[in-house]
């Protein structure tokens, strides 16, 4: 099994690194509320302080994890870390998303006079209509585009004449995600229930919250793992020869649906 990080970590390390080096650090850099998912290429010292968090205190706690740690996943087979996100992230990820549309209905309804509910719903609606598209594109046809490479099989069997093209759209649309997460923690209170709120209320928060979390480090394992090796994959097997991705930019129609702006 592929080993943690065995160097201490510094201050200049990039924290989407750190993240995939020693996975347990990642409890640590949520309960900071440090972005290590959509900006995982800064170092360690600017999430830090982006995120006002103390960089010393932080350090202290990813290192005690990395202590411990026995699991890499920069150095895992890429058919494990596949593995991983489907049957761990995605199958976590459409069951979230039924269960907070049932209870947001209930809480429609014994909330009425809570009017932010009503734009939670119209955010979350499209939230998960993207996001449920989204992992379909990713398991039919990226994911197997890139067990393909790794298989190193036959290179024009597969879906894309490059992964260059397909993953900058899904990192527009992981960007996206990202954007409507922000409003749903705005719309819904934090996700502090207030007094007196219902079942169904504080079931609805508690999984918008549990699904935050687990949407950061997905996307952080695909953002910041999957497909910069991907990537690196099928430069090391075309070659230097390798005719330049087709596709220079990202029509700019790919980005579904924004978040409403903010209400004043
Ligand atoms: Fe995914
Ligand atoms: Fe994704």
């Amino acid at each position: 099994m592929p080993s943690a990080m065995g160097v201490f970590i510094k201050p200049s390390d990039p924290v989407g690194l750190i993240a995939a080096r020693v996975p347990s650090a990642v409890r640590v850099l949520e309960e900071a509320r440090i972005d290590y998912h959509g900006s995982g290429s800064r170092s360690l010292r600017d999430a830090c302080s982006a995120a006002s968090a103390p960089l010393e205190r932080i350090m202290a706690l990813v290192e005690e994890q990395r202590a411990t740690e026995s699991f890499d996943w920069s150095a895992a087979p890429l058919s494990d870390l596949i593995a991983h996100i489907v049957d761990g992230h995605h199958v976590f990820t459409r069951e979230l998303l039924r269960r907070i549309e049932s209870n947001l209905a209930h809480a429609l309804r014994q909330h009425a006079d809570r009017l932010h509910l009503i734009d939670l719903e119209v955010t979350f609606r499209a939230f998960s209509e993207d996001l449920l598209s989204h992992l379909d594109m990713e398991e039919t046809s990226l994911f197997p585009h890139i067990l393909g490479l790794a298989h190193r099989g036959d290179l024009s069997e597969l879906p894309y004449s490059s992964v260059d093209f397909p993953v900058r759209v899904m990192n527009i649309e992981h960007e996206s995600a990202e954007d409507h997460l922000g409003e749903l923690r705005r719309l819904g209170d934090n996700f502090v229930p207030p007094p007196r709120a219902s079942g169904a209320l504080r079931a609805l928060y508690a999984d918008l919250c549990a699904l935050e979390r687990d949407i950061h480090e997905h996307i952080h394992l695909e953002n910041n793992v999957l497909f910069p090796r991907a990537l690196e994959m099928e430069r090391t097997l075309l070659g230097p020869d390798a005719p330049p991705s087709r596709t220079s930019a990202i029509p700019a129609s790919i980005r579904i649906s924004e978040p409403p702006p903010p209400r004043r």
